[in-house]
């Protein structure tokens, strides 16, 4: 956020038109002030959306999703808040005086330039002289020199030469050590790839951070040799070709999860595009939040062997977790997605695409593996396996339809499944109870403050009723916006909902504040209802402290302390009533 000036986010907010840009993603319908669009935010079926162009800000009145046009922009394109406003400012035609400073934040500027450098040493390397049998290699495998190119693949030889070709630089010796690119020792330096093909990973930003790098002529150990973990190469948040496949998914609306770099590879090289793989069979939370931005539908289409075959079954149940939309695909005939596209074409691997199945129906045979299900022990074993798979689904129809299928393919009484399912639903209800705690609903008391806060991000004079009766808020979580608010209105002297969002750039208050809006949005703006809700509000805080003092008056022995408590709740109490 603070790349860019607060100036120039209010020009770029200020020349959008809420409408115009929203309406450059999803369908707009007017309807009296405002307009309506069925909310991509959620599985939406009606317009549930809103658009206001007087505001400025959008709401789902049923997902609740509210903010202004970056926030749209933001997570429609699951981008980042600075690249959201450089779209719109783009689409506008703004220029933004900061465009310079951008490039200059790069945190690590130096070292994305340096991994560039490398991979076109790499680049080159594939199609010198020396490159021609890993070129040989990759056309053996069937891949084009576009696609060779596209992936910037590239060619370490069998020799030490990073650290000569690059001492003239200014990088130092220490710097290509920690990226992982040589190891010094105290004679010579050492490249750490040697003689294998080098696929580059790029960060979800796109920068270049470490490399896999295949071996080519012999089958060595290991297959795949990755850069270490560094200080820009982090294996459990990068994904190979999300930075390329990004537009594709969106388009598709769909995203292809597979396990290797070339399977990627290989399905973009036929145009299959929306494509991204794990580099092995394990997702991260990182990479699940990456994948989650995109808010589309996933196909899981891993290796069509056991360590895919479990894999699927333990990252399907962390999808399952994150309520993500997605199918699985398992291959036929071939071990991995790329065999399969060389073996039976592209149309043969668009037809598993579009047959993929439910995560349940990939269950129900995945759980029967090493049973024998004509095996007493074998077979309530897998029922029982089945209902517990069951027992965290909030899809009612699929529990109905699975119980249904249980009772037709093994002769089970309907009764018993239910029953068993009712068990062991309300054992996992009574595991989850923790979680109400750290969500608890919102008060009378707290709802008030907040309906205030939210009158008072409408204007002055509501800021203003609030310098004179309130003044301050008694509790820390209410102040804080009050102060953000109070802060803008004196540093503007005004205020506008739409840009006041973007203004707020702690994640959490911005949260809150959206939240806020979000519910509040629609009540009645007038001196009077604000009048009332300070009214009501005042007579809270002394409700409030009367059974504070209360408490404090049983906790008390001395009685001279007790009598002045007394004293004060009396007054109070002549105050209330
Ligand atoms: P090809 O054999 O070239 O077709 O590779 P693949 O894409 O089919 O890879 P495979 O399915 O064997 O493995 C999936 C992914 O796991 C690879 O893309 C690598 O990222 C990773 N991987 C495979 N083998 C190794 C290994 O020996 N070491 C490491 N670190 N990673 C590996
Ligand atoms: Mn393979």
């Amino acid at each position: 956020m603070s790349l860019i000036s607060q100036e120039d986010i209010n020009k770029v907010r200020n020349s959008a038109n809420i409408v115009d840009v929203i309406g450059n993603y999803i369908s707009l319908t007017p309807k009296g002030k405002n307009f309506f669009a069925v909310c991509p935010f959620h599985e939406d079926h009606n317009p549930s959306m809103s658009v206001s162009p007087d505001k400025q800000i959008y709401r789902c009145f049923v997902c609740g999703n509210t903010g202004n046009v970056f926030t749209f922009v933001e997570k429609f394109l699951g981008i980042s808040f600075a690249e959201a406003v450089f779209m719109v400012a783009k689409a506008c035609g703004v220029t933004l005086s900061s465009e310079q400073t951008l490039k200059k934040e790069d945190k690590f500027q130096k070292e994305h330039e340096l991994m560039a450098l490398v991979l076109k040493i790499y680049q080159n390397n594939l199609h010198a002289y020396e490159g021609e049998k890993a070129l040989a290699y990759l056309q053996n495998r069937g891949l084009l020199d576009d696609t060779i190119k596209e992936f910037e693949i590239g060619l370490s030889l069998n020799k030490n030469i990073l650290h000569d070709l690059l001492k003239e630089k200014e990088y130092g010796d220490k710097m290509l050590e920690d990226l992982g690119l040589i190891n010094c020792n105290e004679k010579e330096f050492l490249d750490v790839f040697r003689n294998r093909i080098l696929f580059p990973i790029h960060d979800l930003n796109g920068y270049v951070v470490g490399f896999t790098g295949r071996c080519y002529l012999t089958d060595i150990v290991p297959k795949y040799l990755n850069t270490k973990e560094t200080y820009l190469f982090k294996k459990g948040k990068v994904l190979f070709n999300y930075h390329r496949a990004r537009d594709a998914i969106r388009l598709n609306k769909t995203l292809i999860l597979v396990e290797g770099n070339m399977d990627a590879i290989r399905l973009s090289s036929v145009g299959i595009k929306n494509v991204v793989a794990l580099m092995g069979t394990s997702l991260t939370k990182e990479q699940i939040e990456a994948l989650k931005k995109l808010r589309v539908h996933l196909i899981l289409m891993l290796d069509n062997d056991d360590a895919g075959e479990s894999a699927t079954y333990s990252i399907g149940n962390l999808l399952e977790e994150q309520s993500f939309s997605f199918s699985v695909v398992r291959l036929n005939g071939a071990k991995d997605p790329d065999e399969y596209v060389v073996q039976f074409g592209k149309e043969a691997m668009m037809n598993n695409l579009e047959k993929s199945f439910s995560f349940m129906d990939f269950k129900l045979n995945y759980l029967k593996k090493n049973k024998n299900l004509d095996e007493i022990s074998d077979l309530s074993e897998y029922i029982k396996s089945v209902i517990a798979n069951l027992k965290k689904s909030q899809d009612n129809v699929l529990k109905e339809v699975t119980l249904q299928k249980l009772v037709k393919d093994y002769n089970i009484s309907y009764d018993v499944l239910r029953e068993q399912l009712g068990t062991e639903e309300k054992l996992e209800k009574m595991e989850k109870k923790p979680l109400t705690k750290n969500n608890p609903r919102i008060n009378g008391y707290d709802k008030l403050c907040e309906t205030i806060l939210f009158y008072m991000m409408n204007g002055g004079d509501f800021i203003r009723l609030f310098q004179n009766h309130i003044g301050v808020f008694p509790e820390q979580k209410h102040r804080l916006i009050a102060n953000e608010i109070l802060y803008y209105y004196e540093k503007y002297k005004t205020i506008c909902l739409a840009d006041f969002i973007t203004y707020i750039e702690t994640n959490d208050l911005k949260d809150k504040i959206l939240e806020i809006i979000s519910r509040e949005e629609g009540v009645e703006l007038n001196n009077e209802v604000m009048l009332e809700c300070i009214k009501l509000f005042d007579l809270k805080v002394k409700e409030r402290k009367i059974s504070e003092i209360k408490e404090k008056i049983k906790n008390e022995f001395d009685v001279y302390k007790k009598m002045e408590l007394t004293k004060k709740l009396t007054e109070l109490k002549k105050e209330v009533f």
